[in-house]
Formats: structure tokens, C-alpha cells, sequence
């Protein structure tokens, strides 16, 4: 088992397509071991998005993850990191294939949704900045062995 963080950025409760994105990740077969909807603070979106400060497109990531309430996970799976991503698609909208979250939900980059762990130790780093381990919940699903 791999856990990973994914969040529900800001528009997807507006345009009510939380419950279409979370079946997605469901019927792949992906476990949800915790969940808050939340507003993410300046500070914590400056920690989080930490490694592009400095980029150009910086700023307005920090402005568009403040702007309204998102949907923090932690999401649990074989290859959870790789198969959340894949679900995702890229990170250029105009690269998301149709079929991904990103390809049929999102027209611009900026705007793309939903964000997923690129790696194992980022997945870490960012459950621990949004969780703690009380939040987290294991349980065991009967329909393991057909998924
Ligand atoms: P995320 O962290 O949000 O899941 O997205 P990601 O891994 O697919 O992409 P990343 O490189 O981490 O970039 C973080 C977010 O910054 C915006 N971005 N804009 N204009 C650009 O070239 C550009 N590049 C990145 C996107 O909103 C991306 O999700
Ligand atoms: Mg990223």
C-alpha cells in the first residue's frame, strides 16, 4: 500500500463536480483514508507550492489555491503516487488527454483542478502539512480482492 495527497482546487466545488471527481478516483479502485474541505491560507500555499517560488507563474498559484475552499485527501493504493498522476493527466491542459480529470474538466493550466503528489516523498511532505495523523483513518475493504 502507497499513500499519496490530492486536493480539489478552487472552481470544482462552485461548478458541483466534486462527487464526479471523486467516483473517478473511487472506481479506479483508489482508497480515501482521510478528507477535509478547507481554505487554504497564503502560508500554507507558499509551503506547499514551495518549490516553484521564484517562477512566474508563482504568484497567480498562490492567488487561484487561496481563492475559494478546496478538498484535501489522502489517498491510499498499489502505485497510488503514479496512478493518482495518471488520472490527473498532465499538467498542461492542452497536453490532458481527454479521459483524465484535467483533459475533460479544465481549459487552462492555471485553472487544472486538481493536484496529486509527484512522488512518494512529496506525498510525505504534503499530507503532513495538511493532515495529522489523527485524521488519518485505515480501513479494510471486503471488495479488495476484486479490485
Ligand atoms: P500540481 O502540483 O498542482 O498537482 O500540478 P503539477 O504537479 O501537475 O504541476 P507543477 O509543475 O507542480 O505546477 C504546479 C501548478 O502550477 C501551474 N503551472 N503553470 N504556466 C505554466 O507553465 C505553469 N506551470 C505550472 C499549474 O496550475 C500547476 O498545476
Ligand atoms: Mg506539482
Amino acid at each position: 500500500m502507497e499513500y499519496t495527497f490530492a486536493m480539489l482546487k478552487p472552481g470544482v466545488l462552485q461548478r458541483r463536480l466534486a462527487g464526479e471527481i471523486i467516483a473517478r478516483i473511487e472506481k479506479k479502485g483508489l482508497q480515501i483514508h482521510a478528507c477535509k474541505m478547507m481554505q487554504v491560507s497564503e502560508e500554507l500555499a507558499r509551503e506547499h507550492y514551495k518549490e516553484h517560488v521564484g517562477k512566474p507563474f508563482f504568484n497567480d498559484l498562490v492567488t487561484y489555491i487561496t481563492s475559494g475552499p478546496v478538498i484535501a485527501f489522502i489517498i491510499g493504493g498499489d502505485d497510488a503516487v503514479a496512478v493518482l498522476r495518471k488520472l490527473c493527466g498532465a499538467t498542461r491542459v492542452e497536453d490532458a488527454l481527454p479521459g483524465t480529470i484535467r483533459g475533460d474538466f479544465a481549459e487552462h493550466t492555471g485553472k487544472n483542478i486538481i493536484h496529486a503528489s509527484d512522488s512518494i516523498e512529496s506525498a510525505k511532505r504534503e499530507i503532513a502539512l495538511f493532515f495529522t495523523e489523527h485524521d488519518f483513518i485505515d480501513w479494510k475493504d471486503n471488495n479488495d480482492e476484486w479490485i
